[in-house]
């Protein structure tokens, strides 16, 4: 099975970009999934080939135009040979989480609409069951960067991308924590040592400092991910399970 990412756009020369590299980049050129970006343009319904409007009820920017976004997202799933998740990355979207970015891994793939402008007449979500999807809360100038983002999350999880480096089950967020942080040569350097018990060889005291340490980061820097973990205040002896 191929995962299968359409990108809707109106910079569709944007793509693939960073995913034609590294990772996800030697991924598609062995097939392990597939990207195409299409222009949004192509589907307006206009001489002018207009693709938005301004926005009802008054204020700056404009708005896409829910009947060309529509005619975009029905002509990518008409062509579906198995149906796709619809989501559009905007500011006002759900954050994405790593829960999310697996769930559609395991997918089919995924049709990414992508905004400019002020974003998306609000009526496609509901009429076409899209999922609004927002990288962050800070404001980006279009879409496109976040479905880089999402993609780039999701293709590094497909069987046969990362090989034996990782199973991505230790790394951040896939216990609801940061990871633990990382070293290696020279074991001095400036002064400033790798904490003497990675150097002990002693496995258990290895995962229980790891565990603690993976605490700390995630409470001093996430606070809010410990809140969600169920309030972790201390690794559990090594060992248990
Ligand atoms: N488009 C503009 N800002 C965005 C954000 N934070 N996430 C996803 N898409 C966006």
């Amino acid at each position: 099975m191929t995962f299968r990412a359409t990108v809707l756009t109106l910079y569709p020369e944007m793509f693939p970009g960073p995913l034609g590299t590294s990772l996800a980049g030697r991924g598609l050129a062995e097939g392990l999934w597939s990207l195409e970006a299409r222009n949004i343009r192509d589907h307006a319904i206009d001489r002018h080939r207009t693709v938005d409007d301004t926005p009802a009820g008054g204020g700056a920017g404009m708005v896409l135009r829910v009947d060309v976004l529509a005619a975009a997202l029905d002509a990518v799933a008409a062509e579906d040979p198995k149906p796709r998740p619809m989501l559009a990355m905007t500011p006002r979207g759900a954050p994405l989480t790593q829960a999310k970015v697996r769930e559609l891994a395991g997918g089919e793939g995924a049709i990414v609409l992508c905004g400019r402008f002020e974003g998306f007449d609000e009526r496609i979500f509901e009429a076409r069951k899209v999922e609004p999807v927002s990288i962050g809360d800070y404001v980006l100038s279009g879409g496109e960067v976040g479905a880089m983002v999402l993609l780039d999350a999701c293709v590094r999880l497909l069987p046969g991308i990362m090989g034996a480096a990782s199973s991505g089950e230790e790394e951040s967020f896939e216990e609801g924590l940061l990871e633990y942080p990382h070293y290696t040569r020279p074991v001095d350097w400036e002064g400033r040592t790798i904490p003497e018990v990675l150097r002990s060889g002693d496995h258990a005291k290895i995962a229980a400092w790891r565990k603690q340490r993976a605490i700390d980061d995630t409470r001093l820097r996430r606070p809010d991910l410990i809140e969600r973990h169920g309030g972790a205040r201390e690794a559990p002896p090594s060992g248990a399970q």
